[in-house]
């Protein structure tokens, strides 16, 4: 009755004949906001504050985090205590002698399905203060505005699934919002876990230094960026565009309001019809308004969104 990646050690702790989700002794919560610090150079005064924003990950595999958000300037952050990152190792919540956390779908067919009775006993364990979000190729598809909500509040319970995904219920009876990052199938859901929380962290005041850079970059104002360039003044016969090495201001920042709109266009008719209803602002067609708000799923879904998504 178990996946691949569903065979942990035995525990002579355990009770075979139990079928109760039930942590383990350490309760399946792991601070690595902690071991960072204790890794690290930090000093004692600058330990993590309680309040700042906090990921909870449920997870199989918590050997997978910090991953890549413990290096550079997530990792740094993180040290700092400008964010907090606990895994809950899901396996730790698993049923019987073997702590298995999935069982074959119910009707037939092929893989494993996570039980709702495992992941509701992990989400007991995780900040109730916090939304929970499942990482899933169902959900509503990750938006820049979607991630400035999310880094404005507490933080977020993030669930990383396996196999063929989660029991429906556990997301029925929470009202679990879920997300995708793309068109595409992962093996699981902790490399999206790690991408919706390094797009979150970065927009945390402190996390980068150049504030500015947040505000000029794609999807910031509901275009895609301009093109950038840097020394050598040429490379392989080609040359940075006379404009941009001018010292005009004025003409550089036109010219790459015209680049970025242009760029927008070519690649993104979705993004750049949103832009342009939304350039016209009070004149806007209310007819052509309700249509534009009502072809974005992610709007319908968190009005809150319409704050920062184009229309
Ligand atoms: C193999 S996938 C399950 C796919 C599922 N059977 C389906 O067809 O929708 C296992 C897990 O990977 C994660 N995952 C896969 N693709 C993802 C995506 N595009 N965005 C977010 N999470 C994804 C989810 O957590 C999912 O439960």
């Amino acid at each position: 009755m178990s996946g691949a990646e569903d065979t942990p050690p035995d525990d002579p702790a355990d009770d075979p004949g139990d079928d109760t989700p039930r942590p383990a002794r350490s309760h399946g919560r792991v601070s690595i906001a902690a071991q960072a610090a204790r890794q690290g150079n930090r000093p004692r005064d600058l330990m993590a504050d309680p309040d700042a924003w906090t990921a909870n990950v449920i997870t199989l595999f918590p050997d997978a985090f910090p991953g890549v958000l413990g290096l550079s300037l997530t990792g740094r952050a993180l040290a700092l205590g400008l964010w907090r990152l606990e895994s809950i190792d899901l396996r730790a919540f698993g049923v019987g002698k073997h702590r298995n956390v999935d069982d074959t779908p119910a009707g037939g067919g092929a893989g494993m399905v996570i039980r709702a009775d495992v992941m509701a006993a992990a989400l007991d364990r995780a900040d109730p203060a916090l939304p929970i979000i499942y990482l899933s190729p169902r959900g509503a598809p990750l938006t820049q505005a979607r991630v400035r909500q999310l880094s404005q509040g507490p933080g977020v319970t993030l669930i990383c699934g396996r196999f063929e995904g989660v029991d429906q219920r556990i997301l029925d009876a929470r009202g679990i919002e879920e997300i995708s990052i793309g068109d595409y199938v992962l093996t699981g859901g902790e490399l999206a876990a790690q991408v919706l929380i390094d797009a979150a962290v970065r927009l945390i005041p402190r996390v980068v230094g150049n504030q500015a850079s947040l505000t000029e970059e794609s999807f910031s104002e509901g275009l895609l960026e301009h093109p950038q360039y840097t020394r050598p003044s040429e490379w392989e016969g080609r040359r940075i565009p006379d404009v941009v090495m001018s010292g005009n201001h004025a003409a550089i920042a036109a010219w790459r309001r015209e680049q970025a709109e242009r760029l927008t266009k070519e690649r993104r008719p979705d993004l750049w019809r949103a832009y342009e209803g939304r350039a016209t602002g009070a004149t806007m067609d209310p007819t052509k308004d309700r249509q534009l708000s009502g072809a974005s799923h992610q709007a319908g879904q968190h009005p809150a969104h319409d704050k920062d998504e184009p229309r």
